[in-house]
């Protein structure tokens, strides 16, 4: 199952604790998220990328706009809109297959999908880990579970707010793999943030890059290249420099390295 997201004339104002003064975290976002797409956020730290990702989980609501989950707007989370965050939230006193139990009982689905959790564990590659701790595992083992344990409730859309952030580049980008696999199997609508440049193209059928001060979309890219992707495609590198110029890192490379 997959479901659309449509942010409409969003803004975001955060009051300041210490003074009287008011933060503008985001400035009237517009962005259409189709059934099954994986569209990222794309910006650098203080943008507003986890705060978008928030509203559309429904964990904050909206100074200004509205965001629509399948035409109806957000009240609150709700369970087909699933959470990854960069550090894994296993529970640290439950075993990986009792994490995959609790994620299904507290969402009332453990009796029609118990069965299925030991697929999950072995899409996953821990089925030998299923009575481990979470503490027994290697960064991304947990960030696996972590990401398996999501899908298992079958959101209909699944948010990720930097779900590699926190792991070795090599660990990273296996992981990559296992999530574009994970997402053309399952079909759900992804929406991940991510500050990682390569990682947004590899991944990502479009691409909002955003900037500061206050938070906007700055443009809306398309990726126009199938899975699986090849790292070192010329595509990647056009796209990657496209980027990197419209975030104001690369004014000056072309001229310094024409001959
Ligand atoms: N609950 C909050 N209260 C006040 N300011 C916040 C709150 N959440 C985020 N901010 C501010 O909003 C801005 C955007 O933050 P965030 O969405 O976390 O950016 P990013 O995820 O792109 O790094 C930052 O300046 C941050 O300090
Ligand atoms: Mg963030």
């Amino acid at each position: 199952m997959s479901a659309t997201v449509e942010i409409k004339n969003l803004s975001k104002i955060f009051a300041r604790q210490d003074t009287d003064s008011t933060l503008h975290a985001l400035d009237k976002i517009n962005l259409s998220v189709g059934a099954g797409e994986f569209v990222t956020l794309l910006g650098a730290s203080g943008c507003g990328k986890s705060t978008l990702l928030r509203l559309i989980a429904g964990l904050e609501t909206p100074t200004m706009g509205e965001v629509l989950f399948d035409g109806e707007p957000i009240r609150g989370t709700d369970s087909r809109r699933g959470l990854v965050f960069q550090e894994h939230t296993l529970f640290p006193w439950l075993t990986v297959r009792e994490n995959m139990k609790f994620a299904l009982k507290s969402t009332k689905q453990y009796a029609k999908k118990k069965d299925e959790i030991d697929g999950w564990l072995d899409l996953a590659g821990l089925s030998e880990f299923s009575n481990t701790y979470p503490s027994r595992l290697s960064g991304g083992m947990r960030q696996r579970a972590a990401l398996v344990r999501a899908l298992s409730v079958s959101p209909d859309v699944l948010l990720l707010d930097e779900p590699l952030g926190a792991l070795d580049s090599f660990t990273r980008m296996n992981l990559q793999d296992e999530l574009i696999r994970l997402w053309r199997e399952r079909g759900n609508t992804m929406v991940m943030v991510t500050h990682d440049i390569d990682e947004a193209i590899y991944l990502s059928r479009r691409i909002a890059v955003m900037s500061p001060r206050p938070g906007r979309i700055v443009e809306i890219l398309d990726v126009p290249m199938s899975y699986p992707r090849n790292r070192a495609a010329d595509g990647f590198t056009e796209l990657r420099m496209r980027i990197l110029k419209r975030l104001n890192f690369a004014q000056d490379v072309q001229e310094e390295y024409t001959i």
